[in-house]
């Protein structure tokens, strides 16, 4: 059996998202060292905020402006240091981009925005003054060293109460030479859009295209998320499943695969804020799943608002990312965990799907560090109600059973007694 529901949910949000445009413009911005540029970036860029009000919260867009700047903070690396692009823009607000790479790549290893709630004309009745910075580590962006990182499609990253949308954006770190790279690493986004694949790695043989085999149910794996002082504010244990399309080296075509998170290589982290939890769960270097809760104050309720993938699997031309901030599944109440047994397929967009089993997650409102009650899922309660049916059915049956045995008997016993 299964279920539309949260597919339709999904495209709703995804088609209303697509009705906000912001007015974008190219930027570019360099980090150069003596005479050298190392860091180049050409890229447009949106921020979604939320911020409180006197009255509930809000949410503006703001677009990183062409006349963004490049911060003094920006630096080259060395001497223990990642190389820092920071992008300073309007009164006080920034976006950094810090850089990491090992022989073969390099990616952008967090990224930080600095937004300034004292800026009434972009935070209009903000309760607040304070100059406040969210931090993210999974980004996603990952090109192979001595090449250009290409992304025309839009990509979304979730970071705090806050979403950043880059697109257009063409970048190099740990540059050679003063021009970005003619070797490009292009993200998947775009490969799937465009007509001609890049080609895939110089393969005589023609090898025979290995058919791919469904993997079993995952396993259940627990994780959970610690505050600063040790205490336990997430909880999730649950069996994941990735569905992705992706663009496949030995194939030479786009392929759907199905993978299963495995536990026991699967570490957990994140963090906690009062309306918003992140649980980012990582499988060796080549698969990282970010989820972020979100909780409505008035309603007191729930949900889990953005879903980002990043998988760097071997046979990927270039590693895979994408995500989804304007989603709404795993609804649950606030002071109780949400719950479902049953096969949910979270979809994300037409590239990625997350299939859970045996889900129970708590993001807010832990004590003892354990769940507490759960809120069922409408599957497992329709689930639930087949045993009922059936039951009552067969109870039903008996009854009639016993009723037609008793009568039978009566008559015959009736029936001897004329004779
Ligand atoms: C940097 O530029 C200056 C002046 O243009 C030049 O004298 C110097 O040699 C250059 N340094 C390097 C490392 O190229
Ligand atoms: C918040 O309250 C003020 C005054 O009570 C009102 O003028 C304003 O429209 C409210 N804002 C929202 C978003 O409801
Ligand atoms: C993010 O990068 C900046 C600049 O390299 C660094 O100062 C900061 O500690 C990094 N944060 C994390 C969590 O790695
Ligand atoms: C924040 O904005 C206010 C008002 O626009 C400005 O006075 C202040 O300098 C800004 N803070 C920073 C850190 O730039
Ligand atoms: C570089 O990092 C990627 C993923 O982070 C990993 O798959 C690869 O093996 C690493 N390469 C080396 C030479 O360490
Ligand atoms: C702003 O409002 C939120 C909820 O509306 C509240 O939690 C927060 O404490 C307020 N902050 C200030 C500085 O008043
Ligand atoms: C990148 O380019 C530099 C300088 O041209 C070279 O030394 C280095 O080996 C190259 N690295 C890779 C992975 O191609
Ligand atoms: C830990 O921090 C959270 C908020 O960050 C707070 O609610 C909780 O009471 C703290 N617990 C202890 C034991 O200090
Ligand atoms: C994976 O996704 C594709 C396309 O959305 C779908 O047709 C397929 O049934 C999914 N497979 C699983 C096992 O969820
Ligand atoms: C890959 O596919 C493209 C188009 O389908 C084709 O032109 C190309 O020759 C193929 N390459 C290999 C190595 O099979
Ligand atoms: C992880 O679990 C799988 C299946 O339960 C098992 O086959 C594998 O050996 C385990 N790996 C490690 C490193 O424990
Ligand atoms: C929070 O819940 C209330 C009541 O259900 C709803 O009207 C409001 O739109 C929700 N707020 C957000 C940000 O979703």
């Amino acid at each position: 059996m299964t279920r539309t529901c949260p597919f339709v949910v999904g495209i709703a949000c995804f088609a209303i998202l697509g009705c906000v445009t912001v007015v974008q413009s190219q930027v570019t911005l360099e980090v150069t060292e003596g005479n050298s540029t190392c860091i180049k970036a050409e890229l447009s860029a949106s921020f979604s905020i939320t911020y409180d009000t006197a009255n509930g919260t809000r949410t503006v867009m703001v677009p990183l402006p062409g006349a963004a700047v490049v911060g003094v903070a920006s630096s080259c690396g060395g001497d223990g240091r990642s190389p820092w692009l920071v992008a300073l823009f309007g009164d006080g607000h920034a976006l950094g981009l810090s850089f990491s790479s090992n022989d073969t790549l390099y990616s952008v290893a967090n990224l930080t925005l600095q937004y300034n709630l004292s800026d009434v004309a972009t935070f209009p009745d903000a309760n607040s003054t304070d100059v406040v910075t969210v931090e993210t580590t999974s980004v996603g962006m990952v090109a192979r060293v001595n090449t250009t990182y290409r992304c025309i499609s839009a990509s979304s990253v979730i970071v705090g109460g806050a979403t950043v949308t880059f697109s257009n954006v063409t970048m190099e770190a740990y540059m050679t030479g003063d021009d970005l790279s003619p070797d490009e690493s292009v993200c998947t986004a775009d490969q799937s859009f465009t007509t001609a694949p890049p080609p895939p790695p110089s393969t005589t043989t023609a090898a025979p295209a290995p058919v791919p085999t469904p993997p079993g149910t995952p396993n259940q794996g627990s994780y959970s998320v610690s505050n600063s002082n040790g205490t336990v504010c997430l909880l999730a244990r649950m069996a994941l499943q990735l569905n992705i399309s992706y663009f496949s080296a030995s194939q030479n075509k786009t392929i759907q695969e199905v993978v299963n998170l495995l536990p026991n290589q699967t570490t957990s982290s994140g963090s906690c804020d009062p309306t918003s939890a992140t649980l980012v769960l990582t499988q060796g270097s080549a698969t990282n799943l970010s989820f972020l809760f979100t909780l409505n104050t008035t309603s007191n309720r729930y949900h889990l608002t953005g879903l980002s993938v990043v998988a760097a699997w071997s046979d990927m031309t270039a590693p895979f990312n994408t995500s989804n901030s304007s989603l709404d599944y795993l609804r649950g109440s606030l002071g109780r965990s949400y719950m479902c047994i049953s096969e949910q397929t979270l979809a994300v967009d037409q590239t990625f799907s997350l299939n859970t089993f045996q889900l129970q997650v708590q993001p807010f409102g832990i004590t003892r560090g354990q769940f507490t009650q759960a809120d069922e899922c409408q599957l497992d309660q329709d689930n639930m109600l087949i045993p009922i049916v059936v039951g009552a059915a067969l109870a039903g049956l008996v009854l009639i059973v016993l009723i037609a045995y008793l009568i039978g008997r009566k008559k015959s016993h009736a029936g001897y007694q004329t004779i």
